[in-house]
């Protein structure tokens, strides 16, 4: 932690709650939008995965309507299944090339994800590194694992952590065979930003929908800092939006009420705020 030098407090990571996945999409893209037009040069951290699909489909539902630039737009995205080519259906950077550049006309130079089919881990996590210092992010965009990853960073991986090559947790292949034929076709590793290089986005925007990340939404927010739920670095941040459905919240607000030390470090914002 000492690496964060003058960030040591937890500051204050701002929870909107939204009555379900389509409105949390909405709050989402009302925040990325907003990075974009304030500054078309801006550098987007995205992710992939189920969660981020909905804001996805309405920046390109904006793009095509209000011709929203992208054109000097950049991005990075957090993780690539190691062995995948990018040519592969099941690997992120196909995902994001389907699920959003081809949509928003963002081209293939624009963009950056680690090789997945990079011969050489090692060097290929130290291209990674020094890209990510060349290019700070305005916003980066994360998913919540229901393990309390983010990213690729598995419950125990340290704070200070760059980009590395990460052995997917079990819960994690059970989690993404749901998008694979056959769980055995699911990759066991993959390629990783760091925690440290999360933490370095100026902005940080989380998602989380669905009673399956009500428990890692409570462990993350409910304050205990510790790298067994990586996502509770979040709360070290000092501009780190949740906005999580009603279901993905149920847990927390179920502790809410309880006269436990975790009430007194809720305050009510304005509806469906909160601030911790
Ligand atoms: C994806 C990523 C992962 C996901 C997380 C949630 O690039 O880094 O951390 O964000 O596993 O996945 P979904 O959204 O599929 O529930």
């Amino acid at each position: 932690i000492s690496l964060y030098g003058s960030f040591y407090e937890a500051h204050a990571m701002k929870i909107i709650i939204t009555k379900n996945y389509e409105e949390m999409s909405e709050r989402a893209a009302e925040i990325m939008l907003g990075v974009v037009k304030q500054n078309p040069k801006a550098v987007l951290g995205l992710a992939t995965g189920t969660t981020p699909l909905g804001l996805y489909a309405k920046m390109i539902a904006d793009h095509k309507e209000n011709g929203t630039d992208y054109s000097q737009i950049r991005t990075v995205n957090l993780d690539e299944y190691k062995g995948l080519p990018k040519t592969h259906e099941q690997s992120y950077a196909y995902f994001m090339k389907k699920n959003l550049f081809d949509g928003l006309g963002i081209i293939p130079e624009q963009t950056n994800i680690e090789n997945g089919a990079a011969r050489d881990a090692e060097a290929e996590c130290a291209r990674y590194d020094a890209l990510l210092e060349e290019l700070p992010r305005d916003i980066q965009l994360l998913g919540l694992g229901s393990n309390g990853h983010i990213a690729f960073n598995e419950p125990g991986t340290p704070f200070g952590s760059g980009t590395h090559v990460v052995e997917l947790a079990e819960s994690t292949v059970k989690d993404n065979a749901r998008l694979f034929k056959d769980i055995s076709e699911v990759p066991q590793k993959a390629f990783t930003m760091g925690i440290r290089q999360i933490m370095q986005a100026k902005k940080i925007l989380i998602l989380a929908s669905g009673e399956s990340k009500s428990d890692a939404v409570y462990k993350m927010v409910k304050g205990e800092i510790t790298e067994k739920v990586p996502a509770s670095v979040l709360l070290l941040h000092p501009d780190c939006i949740l906005i999580a459905d009603e279901s993905a919240t149920r847990k927390l607000k179920a502790n809410q009420s309880r006269q436990d030390s975790f009430v007194g470090r809720v305050v009510c914002d304005k509806k469906d705020t909160i601030t911790v």
